[in-house]
C-alpha cells in the first residue's frame, strides 16, 4: 500500500470501509471474578451456612468503615435497599424531589411506596440533580429528597443539605453507581439519613445480586435491619409487615473479598477518566463529564457529551434523521465500528417513562435533552494503557469525521 492510501483509510471511518482504531471490540464492562472471590464463595457452600450470616456482618461492618458510616446492612438488591429505606422515612402521600435524570428504580420505589415523585431537572455540567430547580419545587407537601449520585458523581450534598434543613425534609442518596465516591473528604455513607448501593454485576464491585444501605442513624438501622426480615423483632414475633430481603452467605463473601480490592480498582478507573479526561480535552465538540465541587468521582460510568450543534452525520452513514437523537447514535455506531463499545445512560429521561406519564405535567429541559447527546465509554478497571489510548483516539477520529 502506498503511503497516501494509508493515511486514507486510517482517516476514513471503519464503517464507510476504513480501518478501525482498534481490532478487536473494546468492552464496556468486563464482569471477572477474581480467584480470591471464588474460593470464598466455595468456603462458604463447603461450610453449609448459605444463609446470611458472618460473611454478611464482616462485608457489613467492612463497608461501612470505607464509607465513613455508623452502620451498614446488606439486602438482596439496590432496589430493595431503597425501599427498605423509604418505607420508614416517607409517608403515603409525602411529595419526593427526585431526579429526572436517573435509572427508574431511585423513583419507582417512590411509588411503590406510596409517595409521589416529584420530577427535578439535570444540572447541565454534572448532570445529578439540579438543587436550583429542587428548591423551585417546594410545596407544603414535599417531605423528601431522594438524589442519585450519577455515574458515581457525588451530587451536590452542601446544597441538598441546606434544602433539607431549611424544610425538615429527609434525605436520601441512591449510591448504586457510587461505591467509594467521596465528598469534601469524606466517604457519601458520612451523609444523609440514609445511602443506598448496588452490587449487580455491572457494578463497581459486585456480589451477583446485592445491595447496601448504611445510615448513621441507629434507629433507621433498626427499622431496616427489622423490615428486611419479615418485621420480626424477636423469633417468630413480627410487629411490622416486613420482607424477605435478605441477603446470602454466599453472596456476602464475595463481596467481602471484592471489598478488599475496591479501593485499588476505584483508583484504577480513577486513572482511566483522568487520561480519557485529557484526551476528550483536545477534541472540539465532546465534552468529558464535570466532578462537583468538593467531591470525588467513582467512575462506574464515563458520560461523554456530544455537541449537537457542531457535528452532523457524515455522507454515507445510514441513519434515522428524524430521531433527535440521530447524530448521537450515528456517532455511537462509529465508535463501535472503530471498536469502542458504547451504551446510552439513558435513552429517555425518567419523566418520559411510560409508567410515570400521569404524574408529570412538565418535562424537565435539561434532563430530556440529555438523552439524545450523552454516551458512555469504557472507563472500567480491566482497561489496558494501550486501549485508553485507542479509545481517546478513535473519540478523535470519528468526531473529526462528525464535524465535517
Ligand atoms: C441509580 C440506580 N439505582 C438503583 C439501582 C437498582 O439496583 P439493583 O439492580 O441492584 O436492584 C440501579 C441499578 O442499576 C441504579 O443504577
Amino acid at each position: 500500500m502506498t503511503p497516501a492510501a494509508t493515511a486514507a483509510s486510517t482517516d476514513t471511518l471503519a464503517l464507510l470501509g476504513g480501518t478501525p482504531v482498534s481490532s478487536s471490540m473494546i468492552p464496556l464492562v468486563q464482569v471477572k471474578l477474581d480467584e480470591s472471590d471464588i474460593q470464598a464463595a466455595l468456603g462458604v457452600m463447603r461450610a453449609g451456612g448459605l444463609a446470611m450470616g458472618k460473611n454478611c456482618l464482616a462485608l457489613e461492618q467492612e463497608f461501612a468503615q470505607l464509607t465513613d458510616a455508623a452502620y451498614a446492612l446488606t439486602c438482596a438488591n439496590g432496589t430493595c435497599a431503597l425501599q427498605l429505606v423509604y418505607e420508614p422515612l416517607f409517608e403515603r402521600g409525602d411529595e419526593v424531589l427526585v431526579p429526572a435524570w436517573s435509572y427508574i428504580a431511585t423513583a419507582s420505589m417512590v411509588v411503590a411506596r406510596g409517595a409521589i415523585p416529584v420530577f427535578v431537572d439535570a444540572d447541565p455540567r454534572t448532570y445529578n440533580i439540579d438543587m436550583r430547580d429542587a428548591a423551585s419545587k417546594i410545596t407544603p407537601r414535599t417531605a423528601a429528597i431522594a438524589a442519585t449520585h450519577l455515574y458515581g458523581n457525588p451530587v451536590d450534598i452542601d446544597a441538598v443539605e441546606k434544602l433539607a434543613a431549611k424544610h425538615t425534609l429527609s434525605v436520601v442518596y441512591d449510591a448504586a453507581q457510587a461505591h467509594l465516591a467521596t465528598y469534601k473528604g469524606r466517604g457519601i455513607g458520612a451523609y444523609g439519613d440514609a445511602v443506598t448501593y448496588s452490587f449487580y454485576p455491572t457494578k463497581n464491585m459486585t456480589t451477583g445480586e446485592g445491595g447496601l444501605i448504611t445510615t448513621n442513624d441507629e434507629d433507621l438501622a433498626q427499622q431496616v435491619r427489622m423490615l428486611r426480615s419479615h418485621g420480626e423483632t424477636t423469633k417468630y414475633t413480627h410487629t411490622h409487615i416486613g420482607y424477605n430481603y435478605r441477603m446470602t452467605d454466599i453472596e456476602g463473601a464475595i463481596g467481602l473479598s471484592q471489598l478488599q480490592r475496591l479501593p485499588e480498582l476505584t483508583a484504577r478507573r480513577r486513572s482511566n477518566a483522568a487520561a480519557l479526561d485529557r484526551a476528550i480535552a483536545e477534541i472540539p465538540g465532546l465534552t468529558a463529564p464535570t466532578t462537583t465541587a468538593g467531591g470525588e468521582h467513582a467512575y462506574h460510568l464515563y458520560a461523554v457529551r456530544l455537541d449537537l450543534d457542531s457535528m452532523q452525520v457524515p455522507a454515507g452513514l445510514d441513519v434515522d434523521r428524524s430521531s433527535p437523537s440521530a447524530v448521537r447514535d450515528a456517532f455511537c455506531k462509529a465508535l463501535n465500528a472503530e471498536g469502542v463499545a458504547t451504551a446510552i445512560h439513558y435513552p429517555r429521561s425518567l419523566s418520559h417513562q411510560p409508567v410515570f406519564e400521569s404524574m408529570v405535567d412538565e418535562h424537565p429541559p435539561v434532563a430530556e435533552s440529555l438523552a439524545s447527546c450523552l454516551f458512555c465509554i469504557p472507563v472500567h478497571q480491566f482497561l489496558t494503557t494501550d486501549q485508553v489510548a485507542r479509545i481517546g483516539e478513535a473519540l478523535a477520529k470519528v468526531a473529526s469525521a462528525f464535524r465535517g
